[in-house]
Formats: structure tokens, sequence, C-alpha cells
């Protein structure tokens, strides 16, 4: 693997400076930077391959129809799937999660008024509002599986939550705003072994925990491309197959159809009934550039280093309460959430701005996640791999600043 200033090189934005200061971006939970090879696939996609895919004879289209299926292939070999006809490209995980509710809702036979659906606490607002829909349709009902004081999901309410009517579970395998990795596996074991399916929020541990659906026991995972390095506006939603071929269609048009006729009509096979109209043409291509990084940087341990730094010098800092804290750093990924005594999260985050330190602050699309705190908002700093131990230092030296100027 290269060093780290060699991959650095290779993401542009990371020279960049904010106020006179080299930019120091710990925001790839919001979405991450991209590297030049995404880039100029984007670029070369929009540039020389510009057609619409699947629909005419002549070569630019078959070229293109040609990068957007081998994004299909790589995103099944990059997740595990068993073939790439259970791969459903869509615009990232809202859409991928609402499409998914929709379909479920109209899937005959699945769901009857009163029948449950479970969503655990700490999920994002996109795996919590395309369900609270589909229950207003529907007339269903929806439990929350409760973390505890430390984040951690309390998987000994499932018993208390699970009963013949549950038909749906919802996690994310790591919560955008605790950092903690969910026990997918367990949760999944349970699901199946009372007739519950399982749709796994996947938009951040696809960045930091190598996926395979198949081990993880899920029915459904979603995530997004853009906080993979990817061009923003790409997606997936992978399914089981044979699950996949019970549901109906999401949209109608061009594309997804068998045979149109006025007395009705006949939709495609997976993935495709799925995916209807012009797709994200330039987008979806880059998402092949984007493994390749994913796997480079699998390779590529110094990251783990800078998260158990951040763990240790956060909760040594007076008065700062860290939210998604690990038994065993394995459990959490290089994501840290925290409130300060005495300090407005967004003030800290405009201080921090102004020294050129990019973080995200306030409710983090996880209002309810929110309440159960009693806070109103937090700082959340996110690394990936082309962070460095200097940034993660100067990040903490920053932050002890910030919080003096405000007390
Ligand atoms: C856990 C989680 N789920 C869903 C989403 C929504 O992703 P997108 O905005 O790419 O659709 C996010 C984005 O922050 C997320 O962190």
């Amino acid at each position: 693997m290269s060093s780290i200033e060699e991959i650095r090189v290779e993401f542009p934005q990371l020279s960049e400076k904010v106020y006179c200061k080299p930019l120091v971006y710990l925001d790839n939970a919001a979405t991450s930077l991209r590297p030049r090879s995404v880039i100029s696939k984007w670029d070369f996609m929009s540039a020389r391959l510009s057609s619409n895919i699947h629909r005419a004879v002549h070569f630019i289209s078959g070229k293109a129809t040609d990068e957007f299926e081998a994004a299909r292939e790589e995103t099944a070999a990059f997740i595990g799937a068993t073939s790439s006809k259970e791969i459903i490209f869509t615009s990232g995980t809202t859409q991928s999660l609402n499409m998914l509710a929709f379909c479920l809702g109209e899937k005959k036979n699945f769901l009857r008024v009163g029948d449950e659906i479970i969503i655990g606490e700490e999920e994002h607002h996109s795996n919590i509002l395309p369900w609270q829909f589909l229950a207003e349709r529907k007339f269903l009902k929806i439990k929350v599986l409760p973390v505890d004081e430390r984040g951690a999901l309390r998987l000994e309410e499932l018993p208390r939550l699970v009963t013949d009517r549950t038909r749906i579970c919802c996690i994310a395998q790591v919560s955008n705003v605790l950092g903690l990795v969910n026990p997918v596996r367990q949760i999944a074991d349970y699901c199946h072994a009372h007739g519950v399916l399982l749709v796994v929020d996947g938009a951040q541990g696809i960045v930091h925990c190598p996926t395979d659906v198949a081990a993880m026991g899920a029915d459904f995972y979603a995530f997004s491309g853009h906080k993979l390095y990817a061009a923003p506006g790409t997606g997936v939603l992978w399914g089981r197959k044979a699950l996949l071929e019970t549901l109906p269609p999401y949209m109608g048009g061009g594309e997804m159809v068998g045979t149109v006729k006025w007395e009705g009509s006949t939709f495609a096979p997976v993935p495709h009934k799925f995916e209807a109209g012009t797709q994200n043409l330039a987008g979806i291509p880059t998402l092949t550039e984007a493994y390749t990084w994913a796997y480079r940087f699998r390779t590529y341990p110094e990251l783990e280093g800078v998260k158990r730094y951040m763990l240790e010098a956060l909760q040594d800092i007076p008065g700062l309460r860290l939210f998604g804290v690990p038994e065993s750093p394995d459990e959490k990924v290089p994501l840290f959430s925290f409130a300060v005594e005495g300090a407005h999260h967004e003030d800290l985050a405009l201080i921090l701005d102004k020294m050129g330190i990019a973080v995200r602050s306030g409710q983090m699309c996880a209002e309810p996640l929110m309440d159960r705190y009693g806070v109103s908002g937090l700082v959340r700093a996110s690394f990936t791999h082309y962070n460095t131990q200097e940034e993660a230092e100067y990040f903490i030296k920053s932050l002890q600043k910030a919080i003096k100027m405000l007390k």
C-alpha cells in the first residue's frame, strides 16, 4: 500500500485551504471526498460516453451500458451478493429505503392492519420516515428497539418487542451518530427465527466494515455511493433475489417494462423492474473506481491507531460526553459524536471551522436519538482512511482551544 502522502494526493480536495488554513476534513460520514480515479471516470462518462443505456443499438450506448452493468457486477462482488441481479441502483440510501418500504407495503398478502415494524432507536431519519409513511398508509404499528446509555442496542428487549404480528425490523449496520457496529448477525438470527424480514441500513457500515450480505443474514441492504468515495446520486438496494421477485415495481416508466398494453402491462425481470427512467449514467460507473479504493484501504491499518487515539483523547477532555462508547475499540468505527458541558455544538463547530476543521453539528438526522439522550444536538468528527494522526492531534488541540473560548 502507498504512503499516506501518496494516498492524499489522489484526493484533490484535501489540498484545499479554508480561512488560509489547510482543510482538515472530518465530515466523512456526511459525504466522503472523491479520488481522481472517480472524478476521471465521472468526467469520461459525461464527456465521452454520454448516451442512454440499455436502449439503443448504437456503439456509444453499448459502451455506456457495459460500464453501467460492470458497476453492477462489481457491486455484487463487493457486498457478497450471489448474483448481480440482486443489485438495484438508486440515488442513495434514502431512495433505496423509500423504495423498499413502498414495495413491501404493496407486496401481495404480506401486511395486514395491525402488523408491526421494529426500528432501532438510533436510526437515521431515512430509516424511520419511509416506515412511518408505510405504517400510516397500511395502519401498522411501529415499535422501537431501544439503545442503552452507551449507545448499544438492547437486544434483550427483542423477545418483548417481537410478536407474531411483527413483519419487518430495520436496523443500521453502524449508527451515523454513535459509530457503534451493531450485532446484525445476532439480530438477523432472531428475526429469521420469528419470521421477520431484516432491513439493514449500510450507509455508514459499508465504509468501515467489510460487508458480506450473506454472512450478515440481512434480507435487504441499502447504501450510498457518495459516502464511499463515488459520485453523489449513486446508491444501492440489495435484496435476496427470491424476495425481490415477489415485490411489485416502485415507479413506472421507461426500461422497467415487459409489455405495455391498455389492458394491462408486464414488467422486466429484477433488477430492471426497479430501475424506471433514465439512470445516473455518469455517476453509477464511478462505483467501480470507488470499490478499488475501498479494497485498497482494507490493507491500510493506520486508521485503527487514529481511532484509538481519538477514543482516549476525547474521553480525557473534562466536561466532554462521548455518545457511542464501545466496550472494546473494535466495536466502533472512527466516528465520534459528543457534547461539551457549557459549549453549544454549533458554536464549537463554527470555531473549529475557522481553524480549518470541517465537522458536523446538530441533530444529524437522528432526532429520536437526541430526545433519548436529552440533547439538542452534538458535534460529530468522522474520519476515514485519508485522515492522519497529525490531523487527529490538531483536532484535539483545536477543540480544547474552542472549549476554552466558550467557557
Ligand atoms: C445511517 C444513515 N442512513 C441513511 C443516510 C441517508 O443517506 P443518503 O442521504 O445518501 O440517502 C445516512 C446519511 O447520512 C446515514 O448516515
